[in-house]
């Protein structure tokens, strides 16, 4: 699917969400075309950090990690993309707006469990995915033990609400590309962000 034909109904079905870790949203939104090699790099996430890794050194088995590159978007794409959000939530607060590719370097990769750092929640709207499984996590500190709060496969052009201060984990698929528009809140929370969401929704 090309950036162009990103379209999106937010519709609340209730197999798709899980309390406070994920929920698939209902929001249109056309991604604009854009060109690439206009964005700047912001971070490749593939360097073990110490908070980002935490839950990742708990795991008994350990899949090659899969680069992820985050871009920032431009203008006026970025101004674009931010338009379409609810009013109600960016008069609370207005997101970094960033494009997030995965190049699948290894058939077993995986983006291992962690949390993501500098942001605590996200709004995903899905460029180039196939059959990756989002999975989300409890943390059992005690034990250093992560319990599954239940997981997700997303479909092309569809926008979903994620928990990203609670662990979580990508197993990839057979597919070489799987690319995100992510809108990256730093200080709303999950279920603060999800009642601004559902608010405005029908
Ligand atoms: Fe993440």
């Amino acid at each position: 699917m090309g950036l162009g034909q990103v379209r999106h109904r937010l519709v609340l079905h209730s197999v798709d969400q899980n309390m406070n870790y994920f929920r698939r949203l209902e929001l249109t939104i056309d991604v604009p075309e854009f060109d690439m090699s206009v964005c700047r790099l912001a971070q490749i996430a593939d360097v073990p950090n110490r908070d980002r890794y935490k839950y990742t050194l708990w795991e008994k088995e350990s899949a090659p990690p899969t680069p992820l590159h985050v871009f920032e978007v431009p203008n006026p794409y970025a101004t674009q993309l931010l338009s379409q959000l609810p009013q109600a939530v960016l008069d609370r607060e207005v997101p970094g707006v960033f494009y997030m590719r995965m190049e699948k370097p290894h058939p077993d990769s995986t983006v291992p469990p962690h949390v993501d750092v500098g942001r605590r929640t996200a709004i995903n709207v899905y460029i180039n995915c196939s059959e990756e499984i989002t999975e989300f996590f409890s943390a059992d500190e005690q034990t250093q033990t992560l319990i599954s709060r239940g997981s997700f496969k997303a479909n092309e052009g569809e926008a979903w609400l994620l928990n990203v201060s609670k662990p979580h984990a990508v197993r990839m698929s057979d597919a070489n590309l799987r690319s995100c528009i992510s809108f990256s809140f730093r200080r709303l929370k999950f279920d603060e962000l999800e009642s601004l969401l559902l608010k405005n929704g029908e």
